[in-house]
Order: structure tokens, then sequence, then C-alpha cells
């Protein structure tokens, strides 16, 4: 049996030396810089000899059982338009007009399935660590609590594990949505590794979710855009299906498919021994960080969190507190002085998002560089507690009507009790604290000050610096 079906179609037909007369353009690298020729070898397009994604019949069908096997999935789908293709598609599984949970701290991706899909948001709070404002677990009783009061919605949507590495009960939330009949759909972006060792979190899948979205890119060897959506034997697979296939490209990136069948592979025969490695390396760099005055390496606090299950070893963050400098200006200096880019700042803490492929030698440097920066501006005064995060908002409008909707510009200092026209995320991790339609209320006209007058990078604004922001006019 082949075990790598799109890899093996793709090098025989590359092999086989074709007339191309079909696309892309680079007819297999011409016309390309020498670093993307090699590349560009595997950029074929779906001609009989390797599959059509949206029919697939050969190669990518026999790849997604592989994969499916893998994940203990009922069905599975290759993106390659990332995680964020993937909950749109699941939201296109869904009826017009739904009501759906959706979690506050949800990425960006939710709010383009909304505008799809035309469905409704009820929004949940998360519970959030106030000190840190970060949001780390959903508890089972905020689910069931919201279903009291929307028995209709059809879907509840979790993200597990948040951003940070922290996991939920997912098992127990599970039980209440086949109670009540709604689909429990999973954000799983970050831990599309969990499935390849049991010190990891277990995959929500496993738990009783009804579908999975895994943005296998983020943490596996696998090209940007690479992701995978899993779905459970409740899942409504057609109307998965015809949403996937209405969403994605006719030229989907050959690149892509075989990287995300060669990665499927790796960590079937070798996942384990690759995640205990990493596992290993980062039980010893948190003992080591920890040692460093002014640091602290979040692991049990964030395990005796309310709600919080489990936690990905494999998110290193790390608490700031004891130093004079904030998250943003660590993570400056870690970049200029240290060459060392990690993946998110925070007032109070940094995230260092670690591979499976990180060496000793880059936990080292990273270790190294932190005590030379702690060193220099250790401090020992208590900081300030951050801005709270807004409180849940108050939807006017669906998100699609919203973004529909006629917009007008105005000073943001004029923005208060006006309905919201665009988004505003902080970027990272593209968590939006305000969508279209949604009233801007005293306390979230607070925190777009604070925003602006921090410079906090963003996404979704018309104006980077704040000055401005698009309104609905009633
Ligand atoms: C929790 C979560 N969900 C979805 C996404 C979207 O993933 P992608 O960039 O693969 O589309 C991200 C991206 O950072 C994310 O953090």
């Amino acid at each position: 049996m082949d075990t790598t079906p799109i890899y093996s179609a793709i090098k025989k037909y590359v092999n086989q030396h074709n007339c191309r007369f079909h696309m892309p353009g680079h007819i297999g690298g011409q016309g390309l810089t020498a670093e993307l020729q090699s590349f560009a070898q595997l950029d074929v397009t779906e001609v009989p000899a390797i599959d059509d994604l949206h029919m697939p019949q050969g190669a990518i069908l026999e790849a997604r059982k592989l994969l499916a096997k893998a994940y203990k999935a009922t069905n599975s789908l290759f993106l390659v338009n990332g995680a964020t293709s993937g909950i749109h598609t699941l939201f296109l599984s869904l009826n017009a007009s739904a009501y759906v949970l959706i979690p506050r701290n949800a990425h960006r991706s939710f709010y383009g399935g909304l505008v799809l899909s035309g469905a409704w948001p009820v929004y949940y709070q998360p519970q959030i660590e106030s000190n840190l404002n970060i949001a780390l677990s959903v508890l089972p009783g905020e689910i069931e609590e919201q279903l009291k009061y929307f028995p209709q919605a059809e879907a509840i949507f979790v993200t597990n594990p948040t951003y940070y590495g922290t996991t939920s009960e997912i098992g127990a939330i599970a039980k209440l949505t086949s109670e009540g009949d709604q689909l429990l759909y999973v954000d799983e972006a970050h831990g599309g590794h969990f499935p390849f060792h049991s010190a990891f979190p277990k995959p929500s899948l496993d738990c009783g979710a009804d579908a999975v979205v895994n943005g296998l890119h983020k943490n596996l060897p696998v090209l940007n855009q690479g992701a995978a959506l899993h779905g459970g034997p409740k899942a409504p697979w057609e109307k998965i299906e015809k949403g996937f296939s209405l969403i994605t490209t006719t030229s989907p990136s050959f690149p892509i498919l075989a990287s995300l069948d060669l990665s499927r592979e790796l960590m079937m025969n070798s996942g384990t021994s690759l995640l205990e490695k990493g596992l290993n390396l980062s039980k010893h760099y948190k003992i080591k960080i920890n040692s460093i005055k002014g640091l602290k390496c979040l692991d049990k606090e964030l395990l005796s969190f309310p709600g919080v299950k489990g936690l990905d070893p494999l998110k290193v963050l790390v608490s700031i507190e004891g130093l004079e400098l904030n998250g943003y200006e660590l993570a400056h200096l870690l970049r200029v002085e240290h060459n060392i880019q990690v993946e998110l700042a925070e007032e109070k803490i940094i995230l260092a998002m670690m591979s499976l492929f990180h060496r000793a030698e880059d936990w080292e440097k990273l270790y190294k560089a932190l005590q030379s920066i702690a060193s220099k501006y250790s401090s020992t005064c208590t900081r300030k507690k951050s801005v709270d995060l807004p409180p849940l908002p108050y939807v006017l409008l669906s998100p699609r009507q919203a973004y529909f909707a006629p917009k007008r510009r105005i000073k943001l200092g004029d923005c208060k009790d006006k309905i919201a026209g665009e988004m505003v995320a902080v970027y990272p991790p593209g968590i939006p604290c305000l969508l279209p339609g949604e009233l801007i209320s005293p306390a979230i006209f607070d925190y777009l000050q604070y925003l602006k007058r921090s410079k906090i990078p963003l996404q979704g604004v018309t104006d980077l610096e704040l000055n401005y922001i698009s309104i609905i006019e009633p």
C-alpha cells in the first residue's frame, strides 16, 4: 500500500518529464528564481494522473482515508487555505440564519463564517485570567446555562486549545450537546499534534466533538496554509463537503497537499518520539527559565485555573511581571539584540511557540537571551493591572447584515453608542474585540481608546492609528 498517495502521484508525474501543456504557467518552475524552482517542480495541477481535490477518486481520496485514520475521524478533508477555510466550511454546514454559540475569544475567521452563512452569533464569555487578561478555558456550566436561554442554537463552537495552549473539558461539553442534539464544533487550529503523544492534551474529536479544524501548518512540518477538517459520526458530512467545495479554489496548491500527506505519515511513524523530545526539552527549559529572576513560565498556574483540563507543553508562556519592561519591549529586544522572534507579546507576557523540530540549542538560545535581558531590566515594583477586556457585546445587526450595510467614517472620539462598521482585532492573536453590527458601548469605547494609546498592532481597521472608525447609521 502507498503510504503517501498524493506525494507519490506528484513525484511519479514529475519523473515522467511530461510536456506540461496545462497550468500553472511556470510549467515546472520556469521564470522563477532558483530558490523557488525546486519547490515549483511539485506545483502541478489536477491532471487525471494526480486527482481532483473537489471530486477525489484516486490519490487524494486514498490520502484522505489515511488522514482520517491518523486522526480517528469518520471523514477528513485537506484544506489549502488555512484553518480559516475550515471554520468557514463549518459555518456553511449550518442552516441560514442559525443561532450559534461562539466564545468571545474566537479567531477573526469566525467573522468570515458568520458573514458567509448569515448565522446569528450568541457570544459567551470564556474564563479569563484577570491579572494577565487572557482567556484560558470554557466552563461546561457556562455552555449549559447558555443552552437554557438558546435551546434553538444549532451549533456550539469552542476554541480548544486556546492560543496560549490551554484546553477545556470538551468531554463534558460534548455530553451537553449530544443530549440537546446540537453540534459541537471545535476550532482546534493549534492542536493538530495532540493525537500523537499521550502526554499532550486529548484531541477534541476523541472527547466527543462532532467536527474539528486543525491548522496543521501551525505545529507540524506542513507548508503555510495546510490544514485539515475532521468529522465524527454525527457531523453533517454532505453539507460540510458542499461548503468546502463552495469556498475552495479549483487550483489547490499541490506542494501544500504533498506536505500534508508527508507530515501525516511522519507523525504516524515518528510523531511520538519527536513529541517526546519536545516534551523533555520543554520540561528542562521551563525549569531553567523559572530560575531567571523576574520571569516565570506559566505552567502549574494555568493547569490549576478553573476549567483548564490540559496544557500544550510546546507553548511556552512566560510572565514577565518581575521586569521593568512590558511584553512588547521584551519581544523587541529579543528581536533586535538576539535575532529571536516570539509568537506573541502582550503587556505582561510573551509566548514562544516551540516546534517539535527545535533543538536543545534553540531552547538554550532563548533561555540565554532571556537571562541576559532580565539581568539588565529586573524590577521589584509591582505592575499595574492590564486594562480589562471589554464585556460581551450587544449584537444589533447580524454580521452579514452589517457587512453589507452602508458605512460612514467618523472620528474615534465620536463613536460612543454608535453601531460599529468595522472589525477591530489585536494581531496577533487576531481575536476581535469589536465586530460590525455591534454597539460601541462605553466600555468598548474606553477599550478602543486604550488600543489607540498603546499603539498595539491591529487588523480589520480602516485607520491603523485608530484616529477614525467606520460606523453604520441605524
Ligand atoms: C485559534 C485560531 N483559529 C483559527 C486560526 C486561523 O488559522 P489560519 O491562519 O490557518 O487560517 C488561527 C490563526 O492564528 C487561530 O489562532
